[in-house]
């Protein structure tokens, strides 16, 4: 199954509801580190990835963000979006690595656990730098390689793909596993500087080496 689809089958649907259930009894400490990492986003443009359900979108409206795009590559979450959002039109069915925005057409682009979808960041860097205004920054929440490591059968360096029981094992995901270095690799660094990082401190108790669960970049495009 194509993993950058995979939200169109029953995964979707059972994420959308896992995630409300999830998230009606405790903090989301994703969402809280992404939002340590934004600047204000008052009066700027900003492009969510991998939108989902539209859940990010009307949370960076509701921080004051003149337009908010979003794009995921699951027909079925666009679907979603579309009924759950202000503006319809501005959530697309489109992959990060190949959009067809304009130029520096956004100030912000975040992205809460989407990019570590994708078998590797380049061809995302590029699109993602063209598409953000200089000094633009880029806000990425992303599933931390030390827990992606706890559930491998290979060395750290060989690229697996990995399955992940989301919200208490109830919603398989799989998507391949990254090193460190893939997320900072000089395409990286072409395109940006690393302003920001923060790990976790926190696991889920799906997380069995009770590693940290993600980490969160800050990027200014140069
Ligand atoms: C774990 S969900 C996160 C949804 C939402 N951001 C949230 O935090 O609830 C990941 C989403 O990213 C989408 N996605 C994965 N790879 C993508 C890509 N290359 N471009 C755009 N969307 C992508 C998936 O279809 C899925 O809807």
């Amino acid at each position: 199954m194509d993993i950058l689809k995979q939200y169109d089958g029953i995964i979707g649907k059972k994420y959308i509801s896992q995630q409300k259930q999830f998230f009606s009894s405790r903090k989301d400490r994703a969402t809280n580190a992404m939002q340590k990492l934004l600047p204000n986003i008052k009066g700027k443009i900003v492009l969510d990835i991998g939108c989902g359900s539209g859940r990010d979108i009307i949370l960076y409206e509701s921080l004051g963000a003149k337009e908010c795009w979003g794009i995921d590559t699951s027909k079925y979450m666009i679907k979603e979006a579309k009924k759950n959002i202000t503006h319809p039109e501005r959530a697309i069915l489109s992959n990060i690595e190949k959009t067809s925005f304009k130029n520096k057409q956004f100030d912000v682009v975040a992205a809460r656990f989407s990019m570590h979808y994708l078998k590797n960041f380049e061809k995302a860097y590029k699109e993602i730098s063209r598409i953000l205004k200089p000094k633009g920054v880029l806000v990425m929440a992303v599933d931390h390689p030390i827990r992606e490591l706890a559930s491998k059968k290979k060395a750290y360096k060989v690229q697996e793909i990995i399955h992940i029981g989301l919200y208490h094992g109830k919603v398989d995901l799989k998507f391949p596993t990254h090193t460190v270095d893939e997320y900072f690799s000089p395409t990286f660094f072409k395109y940006f500087y690393l302003d920001g990082f923060l790990e976790d401190r926190d696991y889920e108790s799906s997380n069995p080496k009770k590693t940290a669960d993600f980490m969160t970049i800050k990027a200014i495009r140069r």
